[in-house]
């Protein structure tokens, strides 16, 4: 179909990635139309109204400016495959709960419905691209399925893994520390990987554009999610051992940050890591190192998820102990449900497994978020448990034996904490899971106060 654009670029899947994505190039890129869809008629209806699917600082300004223009939204995937030269696949790959690996390997069924459904709706050469987090190798399996029809359509896929960070997506698309393009060393994949830097080129600086073999390409997204993970974990062991000695983690993390070789991004202790990648990715890579036989190299990054499953469960049962042992019936408010800050997503949120174990103490629960309550809704549906949803934190306070700092959220740090230690049951307690607030200042307002990583300040003899 000739239309006024230089080229038509598809996303196959409209979600966190999906989504700020494809607005993002289109944005730099008005020669270009950009076209979004997806198997889910609500997100895209969502996409295409007021109120975006996805919250993140400033993209909301973006889709306005272009949506319409050269960026649309449509459930129409076969149409959207015909008219496209470019295809960046962004489906989800969750970790698989079924069959062989089980609870560790990628699930690759949309990632192969989508394949197949390229083959079958294209009629013109394409360069498919993946932008979804996959297992070394997915690209071979990618192009067996695409030559399934003897070479009638040609196909070169290439693997551009996303980095971005829910919460900074927009200013992590707009100005990225690198941008990854992973293709064949073959004339026609190397000529389609310059197509590719050729649509970040408007507005990624050149040498900021990393071109790379696919293989290369694709493990990179694995290993930097799972060294990302690993300073978390890290960092939170540290915290456990600060608690026994009296030494305070900002001191030891200030300490260590300075050195230039280590740095200082990444290094808050907190409750654990949360977000629908880190664990999904780690296990996938130590699936992958244990089908190679690498058992050593598996159970190092398997121990990353296990500091962090460990750090979960010590937070509560810091709790339990502070709240002499029990929480039967006591009223405890989650500050933030949302896995971090500036985000509504709460996949893997430290957040569920919290509430959910406080509420096999048997504890009340009332959860505030300024953008997490329908999806907090979602994942505690079905608990057996006393639990209310209220968005304004004094109220969802008021009453409330403890408030459990979950996320970082900034209003947090601007609370008006006399007014909610006056409406708290006595003695107040606050567990600080993310090191955000004044502990000093709280101490002295009454609160009993327990950080993460550093001695806790009781009114208790
Ligand atoms: N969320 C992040 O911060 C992040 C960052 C970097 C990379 N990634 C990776 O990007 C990928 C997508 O992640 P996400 O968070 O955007 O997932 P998501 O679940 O928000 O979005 C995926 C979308 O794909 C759609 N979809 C599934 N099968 C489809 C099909 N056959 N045809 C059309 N649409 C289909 C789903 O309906 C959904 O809307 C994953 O591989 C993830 O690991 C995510």
């Amino acid at each position: 179909m000739k239309t006024e654009f230089k080229k038509n670029i598809l996303c196959i899947g409209a979600g966190y990635v999906g989504g700020p994505t494809m607005a993002m190039i289109a944005y730099k890129c008005p020669q270009y139309k950009v076209t979004t869809v997806d198997i889910n008629p609500v997100r895209i209806a969502e996409w295409n109204s007021d109120i975006l699917p996805v919250y993140e600082p400033g993209l909301d300004e973006i889709v306005k400016d272009v949506r319409g223009k050269n960026l649309f939204f449509s459930t129409d995937i076969e149409k959207g495959i015909k008219e496209s030269d470019i295809i960046f696949v962004s489906v989800n790959t969750p970790t698989k709960t079924f069959g062989v690996g089980a609870g560790m390997a990628a699930d690759l069924q949309y990632w192969e419905k989508t394949a197949r459904k390229i083959l079958e709706c294209s009629e013109t050469p394409k360069i498919i691209v993946e932008k979804s987090t996959l297992p070394v190798k997915t690209a071979l399996a990618m192009e067996r399925i695409l030559t399934l029809n003897n070479n009638k359509v040609h196909f070169d896929v290439l693997s551009n893994p996303e980095f971005l960070a829910e919460g900074t997506a927009v200013k992590d698309l707009e100005n990225p520390d690198r941008v990854l393009v992973g293709s064949r060393q073959t004339e026609s994949g190397l000529a389609a990987r310059e197509e590719l830097v050729e649509i970040y080129a408007n507005w990624v600086p050149e040498e900021r554009i990393v071109k790379s073999d696919i293989w290369s390409s694709e493990l990179s997204k694995l290993v930097a999610n799972a060294f990302l993970a690993q300073r978390i974990s890290s960092i939170n062991s540290i915290s456990a051992l600060c608690e026994k000695t009296d030494a305070d983690i900002a001191n030891v993390t200030r300490a260590i940050g300075f050195d230039s070789r280590i740095g200082s991004k990444f290094l808050n202790a907190s409750i654990g890591f949360g977000g629908s990648c880190f664990k999904k990715d780690i296990l996938n890579l130590v699936y992958l190192c244990r089908h190679y036989g690498l058992n050593e190299v598996a159970d190092y990054w398997e121990s990353v998820v296990k500091i962090n499953d460990y750090q979960k469960g010590r937070f509560v049962f810091n709790m339990l102990t502070a709240m002499f042992n029990t929480l039967a019936e006591k009223k405890i408010c989650l500050f933030g449900f949302a896995f971090k800050a500036d985000t509504g997503d709460t996949r893997e949120s430290p957040a569920i497994f919290i509430a959910k174990r406080l509420i096999e103490e048997k504890a009340r629960l009332t959860i505030t978020d300024p953008k997490a309550l329908k999806n907090a809704k979602r994942d505690l549906h079905g608990v057996d448990g006393k639990v209310s949803y209220i968005e304004d934190p004094y109220e969802a306070a008021a009453g409330s034996h403890a408030i459990a700092i979950i996320t970082e959220w900034n209003i947090y740090k601007e609370l008006d904490f006399e007014k909610i230690y006056r409406s708290m049951i006595k003695p107040a307690f606050i567990f600080d899971g993310r090191n955000v607030i004044n502990h000093k200042r709280l101490f002295e307002i009454g609160f009993n106060v327990f950080p993460t990583g550093k001695p806790a300040l009781t009114h208790f003899e």
